[in-house]
Parts: structure tokens; sequence; C-alpha cells
């Protein structure tokens, strides 16, 4: 049986070389022919592109998707959920992830890959028994459950392969390996498959990120132990922070039993279509050459690549541009102080932004961001190794900290009811009251903007004039 492989240029591809701005009008095009590859899945939705598209591109999200829907109508489509944080910055409470799980399903989503910042488990039970419930009152959906892949001594063979058992036994249908920093290296992945695989029935998908320049190695290793799927991006939208590109890893195998059975001809016609916009993004400077190349610091420094350029804006704000290694130093204390967390979605900006803030003050600790405080507390949910006592007595000192999963941890039960009462002149559809539940601000903006449009104001020639709108 060949390797399968899941495209994302459509989604993660764009999100790390061209910060998540690929547009609409710019996927519909060639739909139609990725529809014909026989791709396992095309990844387009959620991540960071539902922040994006209401923020930055004045899109609504949930249209696209229907488009996207519409245009693909052989190919599993699939999105990136951050478990009980959805596609936010903090925990939510099970109805507003039910709700989240079951408009996307219905808006066009098959498989949903569910992963929580910490690895806690029990952040990604309601999304799970969501998808599971709606698969069963649709006929389509699939949980994908998510290992946020990290090194530190907490992460042995054996905590993965307990992980990867407990997985199974919360009833998802795959696991990805999501190696979000790109740290896993080709002779560490054979060894880390093997052991899932003896662990778990469920087939396994490997996400990784080229950044330090060992990933297709690392696939290949992978697909040699018996992983199921990995996942790449079409050559324009490859290699740098993207993942590795499509047609290498299929030439790669071919004529081998990993043979995936893709047609290199029909591959390039879809590298042919993208190649121009490569060009066009590199040309306006949306596309940064920091991004492509090889960084071999990633694994000095283990900070994902979104994490990094998210830093140095932190600190060119803040006039610090030169603090910048110190603040990369800083980190992995930060990281030590709370835990030890994988660094992703939102545990990466909230570790970051506290090392930042340690750099800056000239005193670690001096001043907290409340994230960090909520994190200290255990409103995200459990690290795998404990906190630092003096650091929770010096930010939060003689505060109640909780052991619960992070919706109970939090004290949310119900929230929809209040969400859609706060946005409600907004709503034009069930799904605007779920984009307004991730991001008020941006969604409400969004919403006036939109309905500046509906009555015939030019608000898109407008917010360019004032540079609000990307050009
Ligand atoms: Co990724």
């Amino acid at each position: 049986m060949g390797v399968k492989i899941t495209e994302t240029v459509l989604r993660d591809a764009h999100q790390s070389l061209i910060a998540t701005r690929m547009p609409t009008e710019i996927m519909l095009p060639i739909v139609d022919k990725m529809d014909k590859i026989g791709y396992h899945s095309v990844e387009c939705w959620g991540g960071a592109t539902f922040d994006a598209s209401l923020r930055f591109l004045k899109e609504d999200p949930w249209d696209r998707l229907r488009k996207l829907r519409d245009g693909f109508k052989n190919t599993k489509l699939q999105m990136l959920f951050r478990g009980q944080n959805i596609l936010g910055y903090r925990p939510y409470a099970d109805d507003v992830v039910y709700s989240f799980v079951e408009k996307s399903i219905s808006n066009g989503i098959d498989i949903i890959r569910i992963f929580d910042c910490l690895n806690d488990l029990r952040n990604l039970q309601a999304a799970v028994d969501a998808t599971n419930k709606i698969k069963k009152q649709e006929g389509r959906g699939e949980a994908q459950i998510a290992l946020s892949y990290t090194l530190g001594d907490a992460y042995t063979l054996d905590y993965w392969a307990k992980m990867a058992k407990d997985i199974e036994n919360m009833g998802a249908d795959s696991i990805c390996i999501k190696d979000m920093a790109g740290l896993l290296v080709p002779y560490k992945a054979e060894e880390l498959v093997k052991t899932l695989k003896e662990s778990t029935k469920l087939p396994i998908q490997l996400h990784t990120h080229y950044t330090s320049g060992v990933a297709s190695m690392t696939y290949l290793k992978a697909a040699e132990a018996g992983v199921d799927i990995i996942d790449c991006a079409i050559s324009p939208f490859a290699m740098g922070t993207s993942q590795p590109a499509t047609e290498v890893m299929v030439e790669a195998f071919k004529g081998t039993d990993l043979d995936t059975g893709l047609d290199q001809n029909k591959l390039a016609e879809i590298a042919d279509y993208f190649a121009p916009y490569r060009e066009e993004c590199l040309k306006s400077g949306l596309m940064n050459t920091k991004v492509l190349g090889v960084n071999i610091k990633t694994l000095l420094y283990q900070v994902p690549g979104g994490m990094l350029s998210n830093m140095v804006s932190q600190l060119k704000e803040q006039g610090a541009e030169d603090k910048f290694r110190e603040v990369l130093e800083e980190i992995p204390k930060v990281r030590k102080d709370c835990g030890e967390p994988p660094l992703v979605t939102p545990s990466s900006q909230i570790v970051g932004t506290q090392a930042i803030f340690n750099v800056l003050m000239g005193e670690r600790y001096k001043m907290a961001t409340g994230e960090f405080k909520d994190l200290l507390r255990g409103k995200y949910g459990q690290t795998v190794k404990p906190m630092n006592q003096e650091v929770i007595d010096k930010v939060i000192p003689g505060e109640e900290r909780h052991t619960e999963r992070s919706a109970d941890a939090a004290g949310l039960t119900n929230e929809m009811e209040k969400i859609e009462a706060e946005m409600k002149q907004y709503k034009q559809q069930d799904e605007d009251v779920l984009s307004y539940a991730l991001l008020p601000q941006v969604a409400t903006e969004f919403f006036q903007y939109r309905e500046a449009q509906q009555t015939g104001v030019d608000a898109k020639k407008a917010d360019k004039e004032n540079g609000a709108y990307p050009v």
C-alpha cells in the first residue's frame, strides 16, 4: 500500500510562507484540477485562515469553505482545530465547540485535525465527541487527534505511545504527529512511527515543516517505518517554513511499495498555476526570503517559524530589535517554568510574549500577561511537567489553581446564547455567531464592512485609501 498525501497549499503552506494571505479568488480556478489528483485530502481551512480571512482579506471564511466544497467533488477537505480553543485563543464552553464542529462539517469539512496546545487530551474530548455525533447523523466527518510534537525530558517514546493508546480510546479515527516547529529528524521519526504503530491500529499521519531542512528525509524514514499519510505542499509553496514538496515525495517513492500513485504531469499543472502567484508574492514582499531556505537554528531554539516572525514584529513595535537573541534564550526558560508545554497556538504566543516581558522589564516575571497568569492557574489545562513553584508564588501569590480540563477550570458552561445576544444585530447566517465568538472585535468590523458593501458603499476602496486593506 502506497503512502498517501495531504496537500496543504490552501492552508498551512500559505500560512507558513505568506502570512495566510491567499485569497479565495486565487484558490478557486485550480480546484477542479486539484480534485482530480487523488490526494488523501486537501487541507484548506482552520488554523490561522479563519482569523486572516476576516481580519486582513475581508472575506467570510464560511463562504470560502462553501465555495471550496462546491468545487471539490471527490476530495476530502481537512481543517485544523485547536481543541477546546476552537480557532481562537482561549477555551470555550462545550456548546460553542459543538456548534463549531457541526457547522464546519455541514459547510464542507470531512476531516478535523484536533490538537491541544498542552497535549492535555481532556481538552480534545468535546470536539471528538461532537465530530462522532455529527458523523452518525450526516455520514460525514472524521476526528483526527494530533499529538503536538515537542522535545524535553518528559517527551519519551513511552509518553507518545501512551498518548496514542489514549487517543484510540477517545474514539478518534486517526492520529497525526504534528511537528509544527520542524524538530523531528529522520531517525527519530522512524523510531517514533514504529513505536506508535506498535501501540495503535489507527492510521498515522505525519505533519512537519521544512524549516530546518530535514523534512523530506524525515518523511522518507517515516514512510519506511509505516506512516500512512504525509503532509506536502505543491512546489511553488513548498519548503522554507512550509512543507516538503508534493512532487518530490511522489518521485522519491515511485516504483517502490510506497508509490503514491499520483501523476507527475497532473501535478505539474497545479505547480504551473501557483508559480506566477509565487512570483507576485515575492515581488510584493508578501513572501519574504527570510521564510525560504534552511534555518538549522530552529533545532537549537525549538521555536516554531510563525512564533519567530511574531516575536520579531513585537520587538520591532517596542523598538527593541536588539533584544532578539536574549528573548530567544529566555523562551526555553519560560517554557520550563510553566511545565514545559509544546509551543503551538496559543501556548506559543503566551510563552513568547512572557519571554519578551521578562527581557524588556529587566527582571523576570516583574510583570505577567493575563494569559500567562491563566496558564499558571491551570486554566488551559494540565502540563506534563509541574510548573515552577517560585514563579507561581511571584506571579499569582496565594491564588487558587485548577486541575480540571480547560473549559471547567475556566468555569465555562453554556456560552452560545449570551454570544448571540451580543451580536444579533449583525447576524445574517448562523455561522456569524461563531465568527463573533472567536474574534469579537475583528468579526464586528467585518460585519460592518459587509453591511457597507451590501448597501452599495465601496468599502473596500475606502479601506484601501485608508490603508486598512492589504493591497
Ligand atoms: Co503546520
